[in-house]
């Protein structure tokens, strides 16, 4: 079977990227992108790419390419369904805020809705590939969906998992570690897997095609971002015992992670992990051990998350403490609200909560970020519903230029390491505070001796 014409629902941080690059790679097959969320497909639509909704380095470039030639943004949903013979599912998967599984399990609700839509529309065979992260057997019910409730069509249910981090999604797709494709062991299941191994074919070499059971790629997924995680919480929770005992987390990540067997990548110590993904899935995970009643193995990765709000409180709890134990009425700026740096992704920004600690001691909260814009960190302040949006409105100062943030603050916390932070005058920045000034740095991305000679008292994560 060879493939022509691709579907995707949902043209978020996943779907938008994946989706241009395989249309960049694949000229021959035509990929359609569809939503419901018809500003965001407007903005797709940009006829300037660098006004796509998603910011990625490399992205506009390639979307400027492959756009109107075979990739196309649209809000046709069904249209496209029906088109199609292979539909990817990349949709939000949120933690569920409501009913059975609230704050932990992942909330299906779009996935259903995707599947109910794909059985109504389709009326030839289809391959339906899970690209969301989803609990393990999820492929089970859309298959359920799809059989009892379509028009007596056969559905291939794959799933491939996206493992693109943000800020560098463009090269993780081009270049990536492993794809993974999840199937039925069936002739028509392995048909389907080929088929799917065959688009990726096009960039991607075939020993790094992985092809598995359905179940080991959806648990594959959880469990890659689980060991991820944790190696932070792991690094975060000894840049505590450092700060306690004169060791230097930096050193210690670093005499570690030459040990191949450790591996030196993802050991930087952070005032916390953000991002969309890390959380939700490991809650998720934690709720899947629970129901199959493993409570240790629950705990053990519940641990993770526990360790990763602490270290959140912590930086913002060390932050009042070194201010005098009290930051009422002083202007604290955040350089950075993004997750990470080289995205405008600020979902469970560490920034989010540590803003909001601050503002609960009163203090003003000053920031500038070089992609985020102040109705998104006014929205996520909201969410977290802990005072009304007009006490958020007056205690939150946006800014489009990082010196002016800066003047007249107390203290500067780093709460993203985007590179141009360190490229900043930080004399000038010293010079236009109040005395004495303070620098939090978050991401330990400064140099404290040179801060220090500056004339700041430096506070970094783990020394
Ligand atoms: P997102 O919120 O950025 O995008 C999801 C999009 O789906 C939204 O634009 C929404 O409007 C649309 N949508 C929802 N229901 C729809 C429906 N029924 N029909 C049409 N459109 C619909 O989410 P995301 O960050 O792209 O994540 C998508 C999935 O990929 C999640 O399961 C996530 O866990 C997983 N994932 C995300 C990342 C990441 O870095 N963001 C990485 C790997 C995997
Ligand atoms: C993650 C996974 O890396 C990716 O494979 C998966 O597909 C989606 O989830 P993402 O959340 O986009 O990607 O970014 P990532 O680079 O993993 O960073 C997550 C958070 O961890 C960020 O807040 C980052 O600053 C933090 N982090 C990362 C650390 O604090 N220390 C590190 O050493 C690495």
């Amino acid at each position: 079977m060879k493939i022509t014409k691709i579907c995707c629902i949902g043209a978020g941080y996943v779907g938008g990227p994946t989706m241009a690059v395989i249309a960049q790679k694949c000229p021959n097959i035509q990929v359609t992108v569809v939503d419901l969320n018809e500003q965001r497909i407007k903005d797709w639509n940009d006829p300037d790419t660098n006004n796509i909704p998603i910011y990625e380095p490399g992205l506009s470039e390639i979307v400027a390419e492959a756009r109107g030639r075979n990739l196309f943004f649209s809000t046709e949903v069904e249209k496209a369904i029906d088109e199609a013979q292979v539909i990817f599912i990349s949709v939000n998967t949120p933690t569920k805020t409501y009913g059975k599984g609230k704050g932990m399990a992942a909330d299906l609700k779009y996935i259903e809705l995707c599947a109910r839509q794909i059985a109504k529309v389709a009326k030839e065979n289809k391959i339906v590939v899970e690209k969301s992260t989803l609990p393990v057997r999820t492929a089970e019910a859309i298959k359920s969906i799809l059989d009892n409730t379509g028009n007596g069509v056969q559905f291939q249910i794959l799933s491939n998992p996206e493992f693109l981090a943000e800020g560098t999604a463009v090269t993780d797709l081009l270049n990536p570690d492993r794809i993974l494709i999840g199937g039925d062991s069936t002739p028509e299941g392995e048909e389907a897997i080929n088929a799917l191994v065959d688009v990726y074919a096009n960039w991607v070499s075939r020993d790094k095609i992985l092809t598995t059971n359905v179940w080991s790629s959806e648990l594959s997924k959880l469990t890659a971002n689980a060991f991820l995680a944790q190696r932070i919480s792991s690094i975060n929770a000894m840049s505590e015992l450092c700060e306690k005992t004169g060791a230097d987390v930096s050193e210690v990540a670093k005499a570690i992670g030459m040990d191949s067997r450790i591996g030196s990548k993802f050991l930087k110590a952070s005032v916390g992990f953000g991002g969309s993904c890390f959380q939700k899935d490991i809650l998720n995970l934690v709720y899947i051990a629970k129901s199959y009643g493993l409570t240790e193995v629950a705990d053990y990765w519940e641990q993770v998350i526990i360790m990763n709000d602490y270290q959140k409180r912590r930086f913002s709890n060390k932050i009042v403490q070194t201010l005098y134990n009290t930051v009422a009425d002083k202007k604290i700026t955040f350089l950075g609200w993004a997750f990470k740096k080289d995205t405008n992704d600020t979902r469970e920004s560490a920034a989010i909560y540590v803003a909001d600690d601050l503002i609960n001691e009163q203090a003003t909260i000053a920031v500038f970020d070089p992609k985020v814009s102040r109705d998104k960190m006014l929205n996520d302040l909201n969410y977290l519903q802990t005072r009304s949006v007009e006490d958020n409105n007056s205690k939150v100062v946006a800014f489009n230029d990082a010196y002016d943030a800066c003047k007249g603050a107390h203290a500067v916390a780093i709460l993203t390491e985007w590179d141009e932070f360190t490229a900043y005058d930080w004399q000038e920045i010293y010079d236009s505070m109040h005395k004495p000034a303070f620098l939090f740095d978050g991401r330990n991305i400064l140099n404290s001796k040179e801060m220090e000679s500056i004339g700041f008292i430096y506070k970094g994560i783990g020394s």
